[in-house]
């Protein structure tokens, strides 16, 4: 059995489609999954471009973090064939190979099942990006920021994680404030739930002093670096900051004031070890949200060929909300 993939190969790295083997699949796993969609992350376009170290593994490399399919060969009874699973995290695509190959195997512990109510399609438009928003707005809840509190910041907001953060947290009853470095995106925010529009670069230059006004109660950041300084410099006493991202830069210049004198909660969030029992809880709460929230409305189709040249333009900041990999013609 011969398919589509797209291999990653020796420097300088590149990536084109190429038909592999069923035996040339590695051999972990207990599980072999049909992939019908995967999608495109951040961390999927610095692997692919090779502009970040993403890749930990020899080349050639199968990359992708985010699969969604049907399992045709399974020897656990946990997820029998026929049974339509998803995948992010768990270092797919960066240790293993991943989700942008028609046929992938995989351990059946970094499955879940596809929940009843939601598409394959529509699990990979929220993929590690919307997974990671509805961890962060779960944290926001379990920390104690009710909806009313005041307005929660989501910066990089017209990206994958920024977009389903509006959309997430708009739809739980928060007033949403974006944050862009794309004046022209407003219009597309406040479609999503966002009631105002900051641009980044009043964030950019990071917190003018250690405590400024507080006018978040709270925040979601696939930023980090000063935009997430000054963020937490601004967060009113009590407020909730989850701290998911690094597209703006990693490191992070601040002071214990807003914790200690503020009492300012800085949360991680990290999908891709995130334990089983949060992780099908959060992928619960997404089958229900998507009863109400349109999630094809930040979607867009790309097929396997245009992989690199989406993950160039994501790498240059030029796209909006989602790209899904359509691989259903792909072998
Ligand atoms: N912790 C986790 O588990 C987890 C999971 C998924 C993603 N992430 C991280 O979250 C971040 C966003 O991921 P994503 O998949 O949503 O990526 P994405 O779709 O590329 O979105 C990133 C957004 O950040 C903004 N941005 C881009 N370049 C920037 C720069 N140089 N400085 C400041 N802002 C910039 C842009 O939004 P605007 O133009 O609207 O400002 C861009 O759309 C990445 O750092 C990713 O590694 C973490």
């Amino acid at each position: 059995m011969s398919f589509k993939a797209l291999v990653v190969r020796d420097a300088p790295q590149r990536a084109s489609v190429e038909s592999v083997r069923r035996d040339d699949l590695p051999e972990h796993g207990n599980v072999l999954v049909k992939v019908d969609w995967s999608s495109i992350n951040f961390k999927d376009a610095l692997a692919v471009t090779g502009k970040g170290k993403i890749i930990r593994s020899d080349l050639p490399f199968v990359p992708g973090i985010d699969l969604a399919g049907e399992i045709v060969e399974s020897s656990d009874p946990a997820f029998p064939e026929g049974s339509t699973v998803l995948s992010t995290g768990w270092g797919v695509g960066e240790v293993t190979w991943g989700g942008y190959a028609r046929y992938q195997r995989m351990k059946s512990d970094w499955l879940v099942p596809v929940p009843q109510g939601l598409s394959t399609r529509e699990a990979m438009i929220v993929g590690t990006a919307g997974f990671t928003a509805m961890l962060s707005l779960q944290a926001i809840q379990e920390y104690g920021l009710p909806p009313g509190a005041g307005p929660v910041l989501v910066t990089g907001a017209t990206g994958g994680v920024g977009s389903f953060s509006v959309m997430l947290l708009a739809a739980a009853g928060y007033e949403v404030v974006a944050v862009t470095g794309k004046a022209e995106a407003a219009a597309y925010l406040k479609e999503l739930g966002a009631t105002d529009i900051h641009p980044r670069s009043t964030f950019e230059s990071g917190a003018k002093r250690a405590l400024d006004s507080g006018n978040w109660a709270g925040c979601v950041d696939s930023v980090g670096s000063a935009v997430l300084e000054s963020v937490l410099s601004q967060t009113m006493t009590h407020g909730v900051v989850a701290a998911c991202g690094l597209a703006g830069g990693h490191r992070l210049n601040t002071t214990v004031f807003p914790f200690i004198l503020r009492g300012v909660r800085l949360i991680g969030i990290d999908s891709n070890t995130c334990p089983q029992a949060p992780r099908r809880r959060a992928w619960e709460g997404l089958r229900d949200l998507a009863q109400s929230i349109d999630f094809e409305r930040i979607a867009h189709d790309v097929m396997l060929e245009d992989v690199p040249l989406a993950c160039d333009q994501l790498m240059n900041g030029g796209i909006q909300g989602r790209y899904i990999v359509d691989l259903r013609d792909a072998g």
